[in-house]
């Protein structure tokens, strides 16, 4: 391996699933696509997004204090280059992409109808992370395709590779938890200890 100190982007740890980021605050509607963002606890549930305070999305999030996190299709990636790649200061995505929202259920924030699955957060934390503004939401509603967990995951999810590039899973899968290769690797370490 290559060992530097710095890189001019930290994309490494590549493909991120994309969501895509909903918020409404009064008239005004937004989304776009992120691709930092992750689970941060079960109970209570949050979940945690990454936003440059460039966004308009990251000033609607801070007045409106919720937020949906909606998750695509691979089909469907097109829609988060299209949202990723302009700003809701400039144009009305949702007419000019003509999106399809509904009305979230315990936030004002819409949910993508496209969306295999989304949360409906609500706002309770966020701080300065360098450059971004790391907000975390509580989950208050789930919408998901029941068609697309069997239980887990079975369609095509958008992941992003960076730099304009989207990849998706080819869905090999494996089952890793044998407790009795566990076990016995333990006992060697406690007998080497
Ligand atoms: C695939 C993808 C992932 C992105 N991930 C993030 C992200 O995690 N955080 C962020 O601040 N911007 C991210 N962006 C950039 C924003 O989506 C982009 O700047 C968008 O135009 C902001 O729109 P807004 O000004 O309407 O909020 C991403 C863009 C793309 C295409």
């Amino acid at each position: 391996m290559i060992f530097v100190e710095n890189l001019e982007k930290y994309n490494l740890h590549y493909p991120a699933n994309v969501a895509i980021i909903c918020c409404r605050y009064e008239e005004r509607t937004n989304l776009m696509a992120a691709a930092w963002h992750t689970q941060l606890s079960h109970d209570p549930p949050l979940y945690g997004i990454s936003v440059s305070p460039k966004r308009f999305t990251h000033d609607l999030v801070l007045v409106s204090k919720e937020f949906t996190v909606n998750f695509l299709r691979f089909d469907q990636s097109r829609l988060a280059a299209f949202v990723g790649k302009t700003s809701g200061r400039d144009i009305d995505k949702i007419n000019v992409f003509e999106i399809d929202l509904f009305d979230g259920k315990n936030v004002k924030a819409p949910v993508l109808k496209s969306a295999y699955a989304a949360y409906e957060c609500k706002l309770i934390d966020f701080r300065k992370t360098g450059d971004h503004t790391f907000f975390v939401g509580k989950i208050v509603g789930v919408h998901y395709d029941p068609n697309a967990f069997s239980p887990f995951l079975n369609i095509a999810p958008t992941l992003y590779l960076g730099s304009d590039m989207y990849v998706t899973s080819d869905f090999s899968t494996k089952r890793l938890h044998d407790e009795r290769q566990v076990k016995e690797y333990l006992s060697k370490w406690v007998q080497g200890d």
